[in-house]
């Protein structure tokens, strides 16, 4: 059991990539916080699992936020995996989209790691695991506003790991490829020709094929855990080599 004795909260746990790393946190033992502002979802992935702690609403409110992290006895852990896009480029975005995606995006992950740091000093140090995207540092065709705000996130993870490095705080970014969710095929959906542009990110990944949810877990579970008791301010490319390509 790698995470036995933590706690971990996973924002975006109703779905895809935060679900399945929630799930394959408590089977190596931790007790794990779901947040989502997607009941249904949580409800379902909550049934799924032995014991999670369920909490319901915006990553982006400031208030919820504190009291959730308020209502834990301990925190070891926390991944940031809510996240949303408007799939558009820069001069069809409106600033309701950008300031949404931004909200979201990168105060969604502002708002939890702040409020986490200073229990996890309290128990003596942990993980900050965050989740970008391949795009943040290749850009992305028509996803201009989340591109950016996931910028945001790989450069607020590595401050935080200089700022809190002499507190036992290790904090690290996950940047995903392709990931077979239903936010990658919402994207597709919202494409005039969804299968040509399906098959176009499948031709931009030297491995060929989209990830898994269980690929990303697995990384996510390497960077929680003590496995990667060197490793900090580091992006982890879980993307099929579309920056090497
Ligand atoms: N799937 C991919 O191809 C891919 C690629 C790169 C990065 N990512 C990133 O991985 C993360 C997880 O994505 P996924 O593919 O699992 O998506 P998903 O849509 O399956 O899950 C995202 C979850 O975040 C929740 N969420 C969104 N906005 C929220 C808010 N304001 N408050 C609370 N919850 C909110 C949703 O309800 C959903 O349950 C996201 O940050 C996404 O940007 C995904």
């Amino acid at each position: 059991m790698r995470l036995a004795n933590k706690t971990a909260l996973v924002t975006g746990a109703a779905s895809g990539i935060g679900a399945e790393v929630a799930k394959s946190f408590e089977r190596e033992g931790a007790r794990v916080a779901l947040v989502d502002r997607n009941g249904a979802g949580l409800r379902e992935v909550a049934a799924a699992m032995k014991a999670p702690l369920v909490f319901e609403g915006d990553v982006a409110d400031a208030g919820f936020v504190q009291s959730t992290v308020e209502a834990l006895a301990k925190l070891d852990i926390v991944l940031t995996a809510a996240g949303m896009s408007v799939g558009k480029k820069l001069a069809d975005t409106s600033e309701e989209e950008w300031d949404r995606v931004f909200a979201v995006n990168a105060k969604g992950t502002f708002l939890w790691v702040r409020a986490a740091l200073p229990k996890m000093i309290a128990g003596g140090g942990g993980s900050v695991v965050t989740v970008a995207s391949q795009i943040a540092l290749s850009g992305g065709r028509g996803s201009a506003s989340y591109a950016a705000s996931k910028g945001a996130v790989i450069a607020l993870t590595r401050s935080v790991a200089l700022d809190y490095a002499a507190d036992r705080i290790r904090a690290n970014v996950i940047a995903p490829g392709a990931i077979e969710t239903p936010f990658l095929h919402r994207s597709f959906a919202r494409q005039a020709d969804p299968g040509a542009v399906r098959q176009r990110l499948l031709d931009r990944h030297p491995l060929g094929r989209f990830g898994t949810v269980e690929e990303v877990a697995r990384a996510a579970l390497f960077l929680a855990s003590d496995e990667s008791s060197f490793t900090t301010g580091s992006v982890l490319m879980v993307e099929g080599g579309w920056n090497a390509a």
